[in-house]
C-alpha cells in the first residue's frame, strides 16, 4: 500500500550480523572515503559484507561485498531473477538476511532515512495527491508542518497544481512523480529505486530520468537504482554494478562529467561493454 517503505532494522542490529573479514576492495574504499576523497553530503555510506540470501534451495545472493560512499549514485543491472530486487529489500530491511551484514556507517539510522520506490506508484486511491505525499512522512505526518513539507516535495517534482486531484486522474508519469515526492518528503539519506521508470513511455522516461538526477544532485542522498535499461544506468549513475550468479560480477565507474549527453560516444562505449557482460551471462542459460 505504500511506495516509500523503510528499514525496520537499526544499524546496530544490522551490523551485529557481521562475522567475517571485509574484502581488500571494501577496506580500500572505506579508507579512501575517510581520507576525504568523497564529497560531503546528507547521504549515508552503505557497506555490505558477505551478504547471502536463499529462498529454500534457491541460493539467490551468494556473498555480496560492496561499499557505496555517501552520496554516490549506483545503478544495478543483471538478468531477470538474478536477485536485484532481493538485494534492495535486504538493504531496506524488508527481508531477513541469511548471513553477512548491511550497515550505514556510524550514523544512527532512523526508519525514514532509507526509502524504496517501486515500479508501480502504489498510491492510495481514496486520498488526494497531497495526502498521498504526506504518507511518506510516517510518524511525522501529524506534525504542524506536514502540509508545508508535502507541498515542498510536490513542488520539487513539478506537481503543485495537482495537489487536490485524485490519483485516478493522473497520467502514469504523474503518478510516479507523486510517488517520488512521497519518497522525498522525509529527506531520505538512502533512496533505492526498483525499476521506477520501467512502465513509462520513452519520452516520459527521459524526463523522469532528468528529474531523478536533479533531485539526487539537490538533496545529496545515496542513490541505488535497479534498472533493465543499461543506457539509463550509464546516463544517471556514477557507477554500474552487474550482478551475476549471486555476486557482483562487474563494477564499472562512469567517469563522465555531468550534465551528460545521452547517446554520446563515451556513454555508448560504456553501455556496449556492460551489455556484453550481460549477454555473456545470458548465454549460459
Ligand atoms: N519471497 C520469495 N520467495 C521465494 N523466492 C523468491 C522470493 N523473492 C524472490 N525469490 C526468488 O529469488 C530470485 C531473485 O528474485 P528477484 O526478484 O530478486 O530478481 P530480480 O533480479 O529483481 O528479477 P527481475 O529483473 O525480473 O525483477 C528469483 O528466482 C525469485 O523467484
Ligand atoms: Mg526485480
Amino acid at each position: 500500500m505504500q511506495t516509500a517503505l523503510r528499514t525496520s532494522l537499526p544499524e546496530t542490529e544490522l551490523a551485529s550480523r557481521a562475522n567475517f573479514a571485509p574484502t581488500a576492495r571494501v577496506v580500500r574504499e572505506e579508507r579512501q572515503e575517510r581520507q576525504g576523497h568523497q564529497v560531503q553530503s546528507s547521504g549515508l555510506p552503505l557497506s555490505i559484507r558477505g551478504l547471502r540470501k536463499s529462498f529454500g534451495d534457491n541460493e539467490v545472493l551468494r556473498g555480496i561485498d560492496l561499499h557505496i560512499p555517501a552520496g554516490q549514485f549506483v545503478a544495478i543491472v543483471g538478468k531477470s531473477g538474478c536477485g536485484k530486487s532481493t538485494l534492495l529489500r535486504l538493504i531496506a530491511g524488508l527481508e531477513k538476511i541469511d548471513a553477512g551484514s548491511v550497515s550505514f556507517g556510524d550514523a544512527v539510522v532512523q526508519p525514514e532515512d532509507i526509502r524504496v520506490m517501486f515500479q508501480e506508484p502504489r498510491l492510495l486511491p481514496w486520498a488526494r495527491v497531497l495526502s498521498n505525499v504526506e504518507v511518506g512522512l510516517g510518524r511525522d505526518r501529524s506534525s504542524s508542518d506536514a502540509h508545508a513539507r508535502a507541498e515542498k516535495a510536490l513542488a520539487e517534482v513539478g506537481l503543485t497544481d495537482k495537489r487536490d486531484q485524485w490519483p485516478s486522474v493522473l497520467s502514469g508519469g504523474q503518478k510516479q512523480r507523486v510517488a517520488l515526492a512521497r519518497a522525498l518528503v522525509s529527506h531520505p539519506r538512502v533512496l533505492a529505486f526498483d525499476e521506477p521508470l520501467g512502465a513509462l513511455d520513452a519520452l516520459t522516461r527521459i524526463s523522469m530520468q532528468r528529474l531523478l538526477e536533479r533531485v539526487w544532485r539537490d538533496q545529496g542522498f545515496t542513490a541505488i537504482l535497479v534498472t533493465h535499461d543499461v543506457a539509463e544506468a550509464v546516463a544517471l549513475a556514477d557507477r554500474v554494478l552487474v550482478i551475476d550468479e549471486g555476486r557482483i560480477a562487474h563494477d564499472v565507474m562512469v567517469n563522465v562529467a555531468r550534465p551528460r549527453e545521452r547517446g554520446s560516444v563515451e556513454l555508448a562505449g560504456l553501455e556496449g561493454s556492460i551489455l556484453s557482460h550481460l549477454l555473456s551471462a545470458d548465454d549460459r542459460i
